[in-house]
């Protein structure tokens, strides 16, 4: 069986790390995907040029998020998926964070978010269906120190993801919302090793994870298999602050 046969998705900040994963997991499933990121890189090379194209996307700009979409609906079809998943981190303490560490990070993830969230969706709600997938993290579940910016913005996620879901179930779009741990990409090995090491003493599987663990729940919110799941964040964490 696979779970995303004719489906068409579009995954922000799909060229590498998560996004990237995520991207692969949907072409492995049947669905065909448009890649937009910062740097498009070559993920319609790796993963097939006929079911993947990448295209330059700033998900801070609505009409770039737009073009992604209209991409999309040109080369394959209206999406049935969206995934929200582009991200940066610009992390300092509060004595020390610039005002533009705070805007940039929120307008990437929040904002960003907020564009794919309601571009998509109204495309959706025509098709009478859709799954949106927004990418949150721990850090704004708990709050993490040197993290002002982002974990309101991770939080921001969880909250925008609820009230969006409530404003499309009835035209039978979902909207959920994952929230990783620690999963090994090229955002957290760039991590000097004594906070990596104080992160994995707080996960009691012990070991970071894999970015394909988490695109198998991508997989499952973005499928069928969670056809009465909606306005719910799933944690992908080791068990980290659970
Ligand atoms: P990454 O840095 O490996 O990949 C992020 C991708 O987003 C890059 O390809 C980058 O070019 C793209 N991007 C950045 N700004 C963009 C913009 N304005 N418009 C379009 N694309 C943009 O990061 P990673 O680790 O794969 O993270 C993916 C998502 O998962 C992010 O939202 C991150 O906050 C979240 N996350 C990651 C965790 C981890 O441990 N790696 C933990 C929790 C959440």
């Amino acid at each position: 069986m696979s779970l995303l046969e004719g489906r068409v998705a579009a995954v922000t900040g799909g060229a590498r790390g998560i996004g990237f994963a995520i991207a692969e997991a949907f072409v492995r499933e049947g669905a065909r995907v448009v890649v937009g990121d910062l740097n498009p890189g070559d993920a319609h090379r790796k993963l097939g040029a006929d079911r993947v194209r990448a295209v330059p996307c700033d998900v801070t700009r609505a009409a770039d998020v737009e073009a992604l979409l209209a991409t999309a609906r040109a080369e394959f079809g209206p999406v049935d998926v969206m995934v929200n998943n582009a991200g940066i981190t610009r992390d300092a303490t509060m004595r020390t964070m610039t005002e533009d560490d705070f805007d940039q990070v929120i307008a990437v993830h929040l904002k960003g978010t907020w564009h794919g969230t309601r571009l998509a969706a109204a495309i959706m709600r025509e098709q009478g269906h859709g799954s949106i997938v927004n990418i949150s993290s721990l850090s704004g579940k708990v709050g993490m120190a040197g993290q002002t910016n982002y974990s309101a913005a991770k939080a921001g996620i969880v909250g925008l993801t609820k009230a969006a879901a409530k404003e499309v179930a009835r035209f039978g779009v979902r909207v959920n919302a994952i929230r990783p741990g620690l999963i090994r990409t090229p955002m957290t090995t760039a991590m000097p090793e004594k906070v990596w090491d104080r992160k994995m003493a707080e996960i009691p599987m012990a070991r970071a994870g894999e970015v394909e663990e988490v695109a198998k729940v991508a997989l499952f919110l973005a499928s069928d298999l969670s056809s009465y799941m909606t306005g719910t964040t799933l944690e992908v964490t080791g068990g980290r602050f659970m």
